[in-house]
């Protein structure tokens, strides 16, 4: 296949599982700072006519955009055939509308500078709450894998008992996925959330989940708040402490030591970020997926 994979700093290992797993080759790249904190991007391997999947790790966005914009920029003069995101967690997908007068919609503006500079993206189980699909904000060819087979796999070996937990009804789209595949129930709360680190839950009838090992899943930890607080919820109705997973293990700030400290027996994520909780592995699904793009490309240029 014409296909080679660039990593930005940062996304090296992910960039290298990537490559390992579809059998290309990784394209160099240097990367450093100006005195002044500009960035200097240079390819020291050929491009030309190629695919090139360029893989990034968006934990922090704002600080990596440009340069990933230059990039995908330097590609295409240096005669990349086609020129891909590989985005395991796409960023900016919660600002879907403008909450207050005057808001900027930042997923529809982060979806327009991705879409203008490169031809294709994959990601994973992006955040689709009011925008019901990708193809809705993003003008590019753009793949959604998801991630709840493997999800389900590692409850399967690793629980007891599950019982899936969603704690918002936005996450019902995957924990009916991942319970499906366990082959166990689930159940789904009502969250308000009333700041960025202010969190109130409703939960339904929990009897379902005595006896049993209660398994939440989320896409995005970010604050730890809402995981937080339907662990202390579910303690305090007198279950088992529950195993928290996420998707994409953003955990800002202090959030692991706020979910440590709420009585979460275990915290596992899917490796789309780089994390201490990193467990249940996600590349080949990723893989597979920037393969068949890469594919279609070739077949249909
Ligand atoms: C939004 O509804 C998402 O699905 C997550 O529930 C949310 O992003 C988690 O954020 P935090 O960890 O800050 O509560």
């Amino acid at each position: 296949m014409n296909l080679c994979v660039v990593a930005m700093p940062g996304s090296e290992h992910c960039g290298e599982q990537i490559a390992e797993h579809l059998g290309v080759a990784r394209c160099r790249l240097e990367s450093r700072r100006f005195p002044d904190r500009e960035i200097y991007l240079r390819m020291l391997d050929e491009v030309q006519g190629q695919h090139v999947a360029v893989v990034a790790q968006l934990r922090d966005p704002d600080p990596q955009l440009p340069g990933l914009l230059f990039l995908a920029d330097a590609l295409r003069e240096l005669g990349a055939s086609s020129v891909g995101l590989v985005a395991p967690y796409l960023p900016y997908m919660r600002q879907d509308i403008r909450f207050h007068a005057g808001e900027a919609i930042t997923s529809r503006s982060f979806a327009r500078l991705v879409s203008n500079a490169f031809a294709w993206l994959v990601t994973m189980d992006p955040h689709l709450h009011r925008v019901a699909s990708l193809d809705a904000i993003y003008d590019l060819r753009a793949v959604a894998v998801p991630s709840a087979a493997s999800i389900a796999a590692w409850v399967r070996t690793e629980v007891m008992n599950p019982h899936i937990v969603g704690p918002d009804e936005e996450s019902e789209q995957w924990v009916r996925d991942v319970a499906a595949r366990a082959d166990c129930c689930y159940s789904v709360l009502r969250k308000h959330r009333s700041g960025d680190r202010s969190v109130e839950l409703t939960l339904p009838d929990l009897d379902p989940l005595r006896g049993r090992t209660p398994v939440l899943v989320d896409d995005i930890i970010s604050s730890g708040q809402t995981m937080a607080t339907t662990v202390r919820e579910l303690v305090a109705m007198g279950l088992a402490a529950p195993i928290c997973i996420g998707v994409h293990p953003v955990f800002a700030g202090d959030a692991l030591t706020v979910l440590e400290a709420a009585g979460a027996s275990r915290i596992v994520s899917c490796h789309t970020l780089q994390h201490p909780t990193n467990a249940i592995d996600v590349t080949i699904p990723l893989a597979e997926a920037v393969r068949a793009v890469a594919t279609d490309r070739e077949r249909n240029p």
